[in-house]
């Protein structure tokens, strides 16, 4: 069997026995919304990660590590307590282990959250950004290796990464909700360091609205297993050369947890509608 899936299948037959349901939403929470599953979500049961075997940990301060099962209303979710992110040292294929775990569970949806830099001079700190689409060329592709075929074809079409359905979704959310919801293209960088002022100029001749150092890899895996994803950004910072301030991890978190009260919100509306799709 491919090393990848079978180390897939040893992280999920370790915990299958404590899923206390079939999730049928996967929430990843990014910077500033880790709380969000001990405030909006009625918890059945948690896993932390270090109770997985082989499951790669994040080091990152300000992120726990665990996986949350609960209910958003009447809504079954699986929630990421803490991201693993490529900048840690783990291999892409290890990035993307907990995506693809959480499809094991039966999650039919991914929803993606994370901290950003704005790069789209009509975006504000604090901005929340619906991400419309994905440049993916500055990180390795998770699907690099022996194709894992139980999850998904070779070649893997990523025309439409962020499902149509759920953009209507996110955005009648945020009509009702009254939030300026912002829209874009994400792209990841590798991090862990901030982009230079010449990095930024560069992604926006590219078409860049937003950069950060997450998501898009985990998106592609998503798309791969046929799981229908979505994500939103919460824009921390005007990104360098635009911001005269230098970037630090500090006023990104403190950005993020400003955001909160609203990105809560309307996660926990969105995640509701997505509960009545048929
Ligand atoms: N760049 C990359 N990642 C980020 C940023 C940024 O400016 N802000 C928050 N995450």
């Amino acid at each position: 069997m491919n090393d990848a899936y079978a180390k897939l299948q040893k992280c999920y037959e370790s915990i299958k026995s404590r899923i206390p349901f079939k999730p049928r939403v996967a929430l990843v929470l990014g910077s500033g919304l880790g709380d969000y599953a001990d405030t909006s979500i009625k918890v059945e049961a948690t896993i932390p990660y270090q109770e997985i075997n082989g499951f790669p940990i994040s080091t990152v301060p300000g992120h726990k590590g665990q996986f949350v099962f609960g209910y958003v209303t009447d809504v079954p979710v699986v929630c990421m307590q803490g991201r693993v992110h490529y900048y840690e040292g783990y291999d892409v294929t290890d990035v993307v282990l907990p995506t693809r775990l959480m499809y094991l569970m039966g999650a039919e949806y991914l929803f993606l959250t994370n901290a950003s830099g704005g790069i789209n001079p009509d975006f504000w700190a604090g901005d929340l950004m619906m991400i419309t689409d994905h440049i993916s060329l500055f990180t390795p592709n998770p699907l690099i290796g022996p194709n894992i075929d139980e999850l998904g074809t070779r070649f893997p079409d990523m025309s439409e990464v962020y499902n149509k359905r759920l953009q209507e979704i996110i955005r009648e959310a945020g009509e009702e909700l009254d939030v300026d919801l912002k829209e874009g293209v994400y792209a990841q960088l590798t991090g862990p360091s901030f982009e230079s002022p010449a990095e930024i100029r560069m992604l926006k001749q590219l078409g860049v609205d937003a950069v950060g150092m997450s998501t898009v890899i985990e998106a592609i895996a998503a798309n791969h297993c046929g799981m229908k994803v979505c994500g939103i950004s919460c824009v921390c910072n005007m990104a360098a050369g635009i911001s005269p301030n230098p970037l630090t991890h500090e006023e990104v978190q403190a950005a993020a947890a400003a955001c909160a009260p609203v990105f809560k919100k309307l996660l926990s509306l969105i995640i509701v509608k997505m509960g009545v799709e048929p």
